[in-house]
């Protein structure tokens, strides 16, 4: 027997069917409603509201869990690689050696990107972000590779854009990140892994050789895996709605780029390290800025703190801030500012706004930590949280295709003016 729920207007009563998923949550289906009512449900910001059925991600916000395709973030952190992740995202199951051997192979040849892309970087200031840079790139993919602007082509054919994406981001993003300190750009090195050629590609210069620090390495593929998917995000929500249009991969992503790139969403990475770089310049205070935070008059808030799902601590968050501990004591690199971060958490974890609030560390709190201490510069944070979550967008965009979903289009309740007549210039 079906459940439903009852939902009394006036004096009739209207039966909407109850939905469940494989982990127990359950949803209430509105999609009769206006039809048999005629009214709507109105929610700011989606906090109540899903927009899809989704088999790719798993988060419990009160249990902090998250699983990509039903394994634990903290497994998959700790014994898989981001290709093997992404792999899994993007078709569902890890991959056998000879499967994974042969889409590493697929990605590999891929790297390069067209040699007309300089000029288009070359049309952008020295000191532009790095994520205007990397979203304009990607859409112009579309112009290198007009195929993919019909997402209904082949599945071979959506498969090589697939592979075409994930392989030239990293290049795109080194190379938007040579333009933006006026270097030269690398060319990717295919004897590398993933994680190893983009950071040659990021830091190598021709008046000397780079080495790959293998540490360097680990700990950035980590860092990718933890960042590579989280269900339906403000970022992923605007790459499924604007493929919901029949827009292509690349104008999707691109779309999803800008997305992320808000300081509320993937720009808090950027957003913490700027607040404790502050917080140590103006004598390293954090009572002060604790106080800020809590302060309705006061527009700052404690970044890298708070969640819209996880009302407990983000597991990610965990795992990054003992990564952080593990990957500077590797190095070698003490930096104060990983001590004021841990000091505003201690107090923040005791403070009766943010526990009342359940505001915890984020992802994005710690991550920067560790960026910093491999070299990524800070304006770049938020472009190595662009390519850690390029699988699960692709994921994301692909499932949201193969279900046939209709366009996105919500409706609204109009507060504006009524009806009233045209009146002449020389009467107003
Ligand atoms: C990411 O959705 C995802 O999954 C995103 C992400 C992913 O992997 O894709 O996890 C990545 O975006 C992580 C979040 C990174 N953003 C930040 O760290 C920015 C700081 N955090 C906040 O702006 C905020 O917590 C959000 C945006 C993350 C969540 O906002 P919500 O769910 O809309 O909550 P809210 O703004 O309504 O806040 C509820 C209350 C408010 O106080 P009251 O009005 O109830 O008195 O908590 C307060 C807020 O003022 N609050 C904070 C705070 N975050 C929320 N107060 C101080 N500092 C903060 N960081």
């Amino acid at each position: 027997m079906e459940e439903t729920a009852q939902l009394k207007i006036g004096d009739k009563v209207y039966e909407l069917p109850i939905i469940e998923g494989t982990e127990n949550e359950k949803a209430i289906d509105i999609s009769a409603l206006r039809g048999q009512s005629g009214l709507i449900t109105i929610d700011p910001g989606y906090k109540n509201t899903g927009s899809t059925k989704s088999a790719i991600t798993f988060l419990d916000g009160e249990k902090g869990i998250l699983r990509y395709r039903g394994y634990s973030i903290e497994e998959l952190a700790e014994k898989s690689t981001f290709l093997e992740v992404s792999h899994l995202l993007i078709y569902g199951e890890l991959p056998n050696a000879e499967t994974l051997n042969s889409f590493r192979k697929d990605i590999t040849q891929h790297t390069l990107i067209h040699e007309d892309i300089k000029n288009i970087l070359e049309g952008f200031p020295s000191n532009s972000h790095p994520m205007g840079v990397l979203s304009s790139l990607v859409s112009s993919l579309t112009a290198f590779y007009p195929e993919s602007l019909d997402p209904n082509r082949s599945v071979a054919e959506v498969d090589l854009s697939i592979k075409r994406l994930l392989a030239k981001l990293p290049t795109m993003a080194a190379w938007a990140y040579k333009n933006e300190i006026g270097h030269p750009a690398n060319y990717p090195d295919n004897r590398l892994d993933y994680c190893s050629n983009f950071l040659k590609m990021m830091f190598a210069v021709p008046s000397a050789d780079y080495e790959v620090d293998p540490v360097v390495a680990n700990a950035l593929d980590k860092l990718l895996i933890l960042h590579a998917d989280h269900e339906q995000n403000c970022s992923t929500s605007t790459v499924r709605i604007v493929g919901s249009s029949h827009s292509s991969l690349y104008a999707s992503v691109a779309a999803g780029i800008g997305a992320l790139w808000g300081p509320l969403h993937g720009g808090a990475n950027q957003a913490v390290i700027e607040m404790l770089q502050n917080i140590k310049k103006d004598g390293g205070d954090v009572k002060k800025y604790m106080a800020k935070a809590k302060d309705k008059n006061d527009p700052f808030r404690l970044m890298g703190f708070g969640h819209r799902v996880y009302k407990n601590f983000d597991p990610r968050a965990t795992i990054i801030k003992k990564a952080a501990d593990d990957v500077l004591a590797q190095l070698g690199v003490n930096d104060p500012i990983l001590e004021i971060a841990k000091g505003l958490e201690e107090i923040a974890l005791n403070d009766p706004y943010f526990i009342e609030r359940k505001l915890y560390p984020n992802v994005d709190f710690y991550s920067g930590i560790i960026y910093r201490a491999i070299g990524i510069p800070t304006s770049m944070f938020t472009v190595m949280f662009t390519i850690g979550r390029l699988p699960g967008w692709i994921a994301q965009w692909k499932e949201m295709r193969e279900n046939k979903e209709p366009i996105g289009r919500p409706r609204q309740v109009y507060t504006g003016m009524n009806l009233r007549p045209f009146v002449a210039l020389d009467k107003r």
